[in-house]
């Protein structure tokens, strides 16, 4: 097996939704890196990220416009996917939101959407493309965005540990019942990483607790034993281990990546 690192994922075809920006956009371009072709799928700003990371990978990706909670969405993504490039190998479930507020103040709506986006979205994106690669008949990969707070709770995150920690059940389903096929299916599990999803968070907290938001982003630096936010390249690596050949006997785990806060100081 060749495992440099541009061979890892030589002639993979991958999906991945949320790939507009952040976690998901820094995955895109490591499996590119990796040899891979490419399909960037997002509610917003897919076309113009794949446009800038045809430059340079011409020919080896795509963007493809989705909204993972509309069934017919996800269905159209299956069908662009394989009209650009025949098939899918790897299915990343990224897309996702956050919403912090504490469970006696929040609005069903709000509720409703984190759930919609966070796991309904997961199952919808696993079922329309998983069908794919069982269809395909040879084997896969699929890998979802779940949290540090899909294993453990947190004061005003009710909602997204909720639909978190409802994707590793779904995963842990999903790997059971796909393992016939040769799929694998897992879920990774980041800490604090320095994504405008974490950006907007300090903003957040900032205006609800009256301090700036230097000082909240210092006060999670030191819940964290590594001390420093993960740059996403340092999760994407991950996503691309799980893509890889170098763990074709890893299913149904979920990966905490959180330079230790779970085990704390
Ligand atoms: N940043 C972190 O610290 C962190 C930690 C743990 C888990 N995560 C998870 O990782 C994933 C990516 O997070 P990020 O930090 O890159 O966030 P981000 O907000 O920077 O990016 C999320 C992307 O998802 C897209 N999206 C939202 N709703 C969508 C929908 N209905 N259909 C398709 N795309 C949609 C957005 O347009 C955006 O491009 C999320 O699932 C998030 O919950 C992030």
């Amino acid at each position: 097996m060749d495992t440099s690192s541009e061979a890892l994922l030589d002639g993979r075809v991958a999906v991945i939704t949320g790939a507009g920006r952040g976690i998901g956009r820094t995955i895109a371009e490591r499996y590119l890196a990796c040899g891979a072709r490419v399909a960037v799928a997002d509610v917003a700003g897919a076309e113009d990220t794949a446009a800038e990371l045809a430059r340079a990978h011409p020919d080896r990706v795509v963007g493809v416009p989705a909204d993972v909670t509309d069934e017919d969405s996800v269905r159209a993504l299956r069908e662009a996917v394989v009209s650009a490039f025949g098939g899918v190998d790897v299915v990343v479930a990224n897309a996702g939101v956050l919403l912090l507020r504490p469970v006696l103040d929040m609005g069903l709506a709000e509720w409703q959407r984190v759930i919609d986006i966070n796991l309904t979205g997961t199952f919808l994106t696993c079922r329309e493309l998983g069908a794919q690669l069982v269809e395909q008949g040879r084997g896969g990969r699929i890998i979802a965005s779940s949290s540090l707070f899909g294993v453990r709770g947190g004061r005003g995150n009710g909602a997204y540990s909720a639909s978190k920690f409802g994707m590793i059940g779904l995963v842990q389903s999903l790997a059971a019942e796909l393992a016939p096929y040769a799929i694998t299916v897992n879920a990774v599990c980041p800490g604090q990483v320095d994504t405008p999803m974490l950006q907007q968070l300090f903003v957040d907290r900032a205006s609800s607790s009256g301090r700036s938001p230097q000082e909240v982003r210092q006060g999670l630096l030191d819940t964290i034993p590594l001390g420093r936010l993960a740059p996403p390249a340092e999760i994407a690596d991950v996503y691309v281990y799980l893509a890889s050949s170098l763990s074709s006997y890893v299913t149904a785990q979920s990966l905490v990546v959180d330079g230790g806060c779970q085990v704390g100081w």
